[in-house]
Parts: structure tokens; C-alpha cells; sequence
């Protein structure tokens, strides 16, 4: 998505397997893409394939599917079978030293991958190296252990920018709006949310408030002048 600059625009991806959300979510207009991982997966109880064929008719864009094998042969295997279940997926690798070894077996036949589970800037060198085309730094469970995530974020911008790698930046584990503004703000490429994250970006209480006021200024004058005449 092109923006009025000319660049590239922030792009929402939801971070869920729900349908429900799904739906309820690309009806907005503002849903990119999906990301999934093996828990959210579970948590619908539909096996992975089935599972990801019904997002992608929900929503057109990149959807990333995780691979659970732990050696590089078996995320290969399952890389390969992931990305035939539609042109969108993106398949995603652990940034293990097998999920490297795979991230660059699958980019070099053409297969997109997602980079998962980053946690510092030298693992996200390492998976710009191996051709990914994503890499996944996660915010929120830095936070968790007292650290400060999305710096993270900032530091993986800055070294890509330096030697221009393509592999985009996806803020992940985004925990509240704040999160997605400033991931926004560090310029990652994409911001991946849980539906109430999305859902709680349109909360304002001066939208509320101003809306009561208008309309109830509207009534006052076009209500009852109808209502006389
Ligand atoms: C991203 O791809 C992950 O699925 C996700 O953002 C993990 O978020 P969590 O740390 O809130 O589980």
C-alpha cells in the first residue's frame, strides 16, 4: 500500500485465527494481513491447513502460517506444504539455528518466510541474512521480563536501513495502542494486534462526546421544525 509520499504506508495485520474476528475486523477495510502461531492455531481446534485455507478467503493479504517441526528438514517439509495451501501464506520459522537454516532453504526456492520469536538485534541480522522476508520482533513479552520491547524495534530499523535489507520489520506481541503508535513511530513496516488492540484504536471520549453534542445541536433545530410542520 502506497502512501501520499509515494512510500510504503504501516500495515495492520490482526493477530488471531478466529474467524469471528477476522470478519468482524476486515469488514473495517483496515486489516492487512493475519499472523497465527501454533497457540492461536489450537485455540480454534481445526487442523492448521484447514484452518489457514478459511482465513485466506477472509482476508487477502499475507497470512503466516508457523511450522512446528524443531529440525530444519521437517520445517522445510512442512514450509513447502504451508505454502500450498494459498499464494498468500507466509510460512514462519523459529529463529533457531535449524529455523535459519530452513529460512534460507525456503527463500532461496521462493517460498516468503516469517521469522519468528526475535529478540535481539543480532538475531534479526541473522534472519535478514538468511533472505527472510519478515522478521518478527516480539514487544510485549520483552516488556514482560523488564526490558524495553519495542527498543528492539528501533535498533532492528536502523540496521536494516544502513544496509538496505528488504526483510520487512513486524512489531509483534503488541500488547495495547501505545504499542502500535510506537511502532509506528520506530517505522516498522508492519504492526500485528490482537483484535482488542485493533478494537481499542478507535476509542476516543472526545469522538463520543462530540457526536452526542452535534447531533443533539441537529435535533434540536431540524426535529422540531419538521415536527411543526
Ligand atoms: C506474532 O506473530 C505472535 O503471534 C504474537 O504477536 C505473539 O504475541 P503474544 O506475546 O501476545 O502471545
Amino acid at each position: 500500500m502506497l502512501n501520499w509520499l509515494g512510500g510504503f504506508a504501516v500495515k495492520f495485520f490482526l493477530d488471531t485465527a478466529n474467524l469471528d474476528e477476522l470478519k468482524k475486523a476486515t469488514a473495517w477495510g483496515v486489516v492487512d494481513g493475519v499472523t497465527t502461531n501454533p497457540t492461536l492455531i489450537a485455540r480454534e481446534g481445526r487442523p492448521i491447513e484447514e484452518q489457514i485455507r478459511l482465513i485466506c478467503e477472509i482476508v487477502d493479504g499475507d497470512i503466516s502460517a508457523e511450522v512446528v517441526a524443531r529440525d530444519a528438514a521437517g520445517m522445510v517439509k512442512e514450509g513447502r506444504e504451508l505454502a500450498r495451501i494459498h499464494k498468500n501464506v507466509v510460512v514462519k520459522c523459529p529463529l533457531t539455528r535449524d529455523g535459519i537454516r530452513a529460512t534460507s532453504a525456503l527463500s532461496k526456492e521462493g517460498i516468503r518466510v516469517n521469522v519468528t520469536l526475535c529478540f535481539s538485534p543480532a538475531q534479526a541480522l541473522l534472519a535478514a541474512k538468511a533472505g527472510a522476508y519478515i522478521i518478527s520482533p516480539f514487544v510485549g513479552r520483552l516488556d514482560d521480563v523488564g526490558a524495553i520491547g519495542m527498543d528492539l524495534v528501533r535498533d532492528i530499523t536502523v540496521i536494516y536501513r544502513n544496509y538496505d535489507f528488504k526483510t520487512q520489520i513486524l512489531a509483534a506481541s503488541l500488547r495495547s495502542p501505545i504499542h502500535v503508535i510506537e511502532a509506528a513511530l520506530a517505522g516498522a513496516h508492519i504492526a500485528t494486534m490482537p483484535f482488542k488492540v485493533l478494537d481499542m484504536l478507535f476509542n476516543h471520549p472526545l469522538t463520543d462526546k462530540g457526536i452526542e453534542q452535534f447531533l443533539s445541536d441537529w435535533e434540536k433545530v431540524f426535529h422540531e421544525s419538521h415536527a411543526a410542520g
